[in-house]
């Protein structure tokens, strides 16, 4: 047995409700949809789409709509692509602005450290937000929807992003403020911090973004090397 420490190379940070706030966006592409479909929708179900992708978060609006039934697959597909259609109209509004407080300077300590950031994210949108807020410059390698086949809680998306970074997962921790996500950082063989507390199961939780700096992340990467 060595008593040798490992050490942490990377954080890799889911991107929507933790870099950035899109849930607005995503809320209003929702809601014209379903107000379109006469489906019921409102903020509380849009909390639940957390991480999901957006296929998923279309079956969940319908879920709560037990009297009417999931279309055919081409229609279902085809109001998937109205709602995002939607969003990245709405995505062009995006500035730097909309960057959660405290997300900037937690990345540039970070890199001021060594320690390579990335994201991990079920978004196809990804890139464009990464553009429009001007966060891309700050980050080393991206994950997103795109990249991957099966989305969180399976780890994949939190593999790729390691893989893309070149570190094992081992020296990783992640970062998320969706419940799903955190079973896929879990998953994934690295510690979890979660952002807020419908993040259920992370190794340790903030409120928020602004909340977390660098000395939470190695104090949580200490205790699981001691653990
Ligand atoms: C996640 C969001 O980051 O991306 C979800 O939290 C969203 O709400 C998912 O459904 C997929 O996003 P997109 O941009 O590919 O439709
Ligand atoms: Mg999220």
């Amino acid at each position: 047995m060595t008593n040798e420490l490992k050490p942490m190379k990377a954080v890799i940070f889911d991107l929507d409700g933790v870099l950035v706030t899109t849930d607005g966006f995503h809320y209003r592409a929702w809601k014209e949809l379903a107000d379109e479909l006469g489906l019921a929708f409102d903020e509380e179900v849009n909390h639940q789409l957390r991480g999901i992708s957006r296929e998923d978060s279309l079956r969940a609006i319908y879920r709560n709509n037990p009297g009417i039934q999931l279309p055919p697959d081409d229609v279902f597909h085809a109001q998937c692509t109205s709602k995002n259609a939607r969003y990245v109209e709405l995505l062009q509004q995006m500035t730097p602005a909309d960057i959660l407080p405290g997300a900037l300077e937690l990345l540039e300590a970070l890199r001021a450290e060594g320690i390579k950031t990335g994201v991990a994210s079920a978004s196809k949108n990804a890139p464009l937000v990464l553009e429009r807020t001007g966060l891309g410059k700050l980050i080393d390698a991206v994950a997103d929807g795109n990249s991957v086949a099966r989305g969180k809680p399976d780890p994949e998306v939190f593999l790729v992003a390691a893989q893309k970074l070149e570190v094992m997962p081992e020296n990783c921790v992640g970062v998320e403020d969706a419940a799903t996500g955190i079973e896929a950082i879990h998953r994934a063989g690295m510690p979890a911090v979660a952002i807020g507390k419908q993040a259920v199961g992370g190794d340790v939780t903030v409120n928020k973004t602004a909340e977390l700096n660098i000395a939470i992340i190695k104090e949580l990467w200490m205790s699981k090397q001691k653990g």
